[in-house]
């Protein structure tokens, strides 16, 4: 018996993240895998449907095809997005020719396959489209200067040399009209419908037991947080550790919303001294990251065992870092941090991630959902590390008291304007470095600061915020009278790449 699940399978590229998320805002849910999953993995998932989706890049003979071919057999509806399309064509029998178009526009007149019910022609954006001769069961359901679409009906196959997701909204319809009409699924997939199962769930592995969670504040354990207290209550306890590299005000922020207004049941860890006096000297930032976290879980390890007996570890692991951690070709994008060391020493009996399967704007629609306030839900990113990668050369706690002091100025101010929601990210950074200036009459020799907004999406890109001049001059204005040890500050308009938004 299918499930109510639309696989997506990744044959690499950036594209397979962006279609999860288009595939669920149609309230279906589905999982990712990577492309060479072998086919009886694939089947016992028991998909109602497989999306295969790719680069734009070349397909030839020696192109490896992971499970392409075999998914056409599951006698389930597919979809190949890209380089898969042409992978499934070429082990069918086309013979791919030269590329036609490149990265422009070009007029697509749609056939009468059920894909394209309700569209019309139209203009439709290529990253790249083959010339192909396709074999006797592949039928052309998408006239371009090449064909754009092809498709077997009878096994129900669909490759496309277009991406619908970035054609709106016509695109849209195309994935819909897949989703929903030949695959047949119920969209179903709500945060509503997550909450209320996920809360069962965790009621059922928990049982009588205990499970503990460090939260940082952020937005990922925050809701993960709030999820496990409304499924078990006083049965998990929170551990929020002040690593002494919070911005002003974060740990009263944390027990404020966590222990008073949702009361759940926090520990909070002065542990600030121990991680500067680790951190003393040390001006190397991988150096700084590796101190952070390995003295989080010695804190947290010690904690943890005063404690008494806990069942369960639970973390605020989200969708991207699953997926991430996959990597197409054996190869991740990065690790899994969080505390994975954990369990061993302490004797947990497993660990829960009940936000595991979420994307980070579903997380956020959880949060809403559990009616976390809208100042945690939409708080921006914060660094593990904290200010220790803010802070240039060796943290001190005279650097990290200018630094804080500027940070509240800078971010008061950006609120006071109305733009905290439309910046992604802005912080101040504390440099190393010292200019002359001239204060109350009176040669000084300062830091200087830096100003950074910007703005992004995933985090691997991002464009400069352009702040306002007079929101400047004001920030600038506070920052020099009122925080001692500052002098001058600078405003970073350096986009990623070539900079990252952090100096460290
Ligand atoms: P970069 O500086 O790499 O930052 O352009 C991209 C995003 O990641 C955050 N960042 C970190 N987050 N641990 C974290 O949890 C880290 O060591 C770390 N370094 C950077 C940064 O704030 C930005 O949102």
């Amino acid at each position: 018996m299918s499930k109510n699940m639309i696989l997506v399978l990744d044959f690499g590229g950036s594209q397979s993240q962006p279609i999860a998320r288009k595939v669920r805002k149609e309230n279906v849910y589905c999982e990712i895998l990577p492309y060479d999953t072998p086919i009886k993995e694939i089947e016992a998932r028991s998909p109602r449907g497989v999306i295969m989706v790719g680069s734009a890049k070349e397909v030839n003979a020696e192109t490896k095809g992971g499970s392409a071919k075999d998914v056409c057999s599951l006698g389930v509806p597919v979809l190949a997005l890209g380089c898969p399309a042409m992978i499934v064509a070429r082990d069918m029998g086309a013979v791919i020719q030269e590329t036609v178009i490149e990265k422009r526009t070009a007029q697509v007149c749609f056939g009468a396959s059920p894909l394209f019910a309700g569209l019309s022609s139209v203009e439709r954006y290529f990253e790249r489209a083959d010339a192909l001769d396709l074999p006797e069961n592949l039928e052309c359901i998408a006239a371009s200067e090449v064909p754009a679409a092809f498709a077997d009906e009878r096994l129900r196959f669909y490759g496309l040399q277009f991406f619908p997701e970035n054609n709106d909204p016509e695109g849209f319809a195309i994935l819909h009209n897949f989703l929903l009409d030949i695959c047949g699924c119920t969209p179903d997939w709500s945060m509503e419908a997550f909450v209320e199962r996920e809360i069962a769930r965790i009621r059922g592995v928990v049982g009588e037991g205990r499970a503990l969670m460090a939260i940082s504040g952020g937005i990922d354990s925050s809701v993960c947080a709030a999820l496990m207290h409304r499924a078990i209550g006083r049965q998990l306890v929170c551990l929020h550790v002040d690593n002494g590299l919070m911005r002003k005000g974060e740990t009263a922020l944390v027990e404020k919303m966590f222990r008073e207004q949702m009361g759940i049941n926090l520990i909070c860890v002065d542990a600030g001294e121990r991680f500067l006096a680790r951190l003393s000297g040390v001006t190397d930032p991988e150096e700084k990251r590796r101190i952070v976290g390995e003295e989080f879980i010695r804190v947290f390890e010690e904690e943890a065992l005063k404690l008494g007996q806990i069942d369960f570890l639970v973390q605020g692991t989200i969708y991207s870092d699953v997926i991430e951690s996959y990597g197409v070709d054996n190869a991740p994008v990065k690790t899994q941090n969080n505390v994975g060391n954990l369990p061993e020493k302490i004797g947990f009996k497993s660990i829960i991630e009940p936000v595991r399967e979420l994307f980070k704007d579903e997380v956020r629609s959880v949060g809403q959902v559990l009616g976390l306030p809208a100042e945690l839900i939409n708080r921006q990113p914060f660094p593990g590390p904290g200010l220790a990668v803010r802070t240039l050369g060796e943290v001190t706690p005279e650097k990290l008291t200018i630094l804080r002091e500027a940070d509240a100025i800078f971010r008061d101010e950006i609120v006071a304007a109305g733009l905290d929601k439309r910046i992604w990210q802005y912080f101040v950074v504390m440099t190393d470095c010292f200019s002359g200036g001239v204060k109350d009459g009176r040669r000084s020799y300062e830091y200087a600061i830096a100003l950074r907004a910007v703005n992004s999406v995933d985090a691997m890109n991002a464009t400069v915020y352009r702040l306002p001049y007079d929101l400047l001059e004001r920030v600038v204005a506070r920052i020099t009278s009122e925080v001692p040890g500052v002098n001058r500050v600078v405003y970073d308009i350096t986009p990623k790449p070539p900079a990252t938004l952090e100096w460290e």
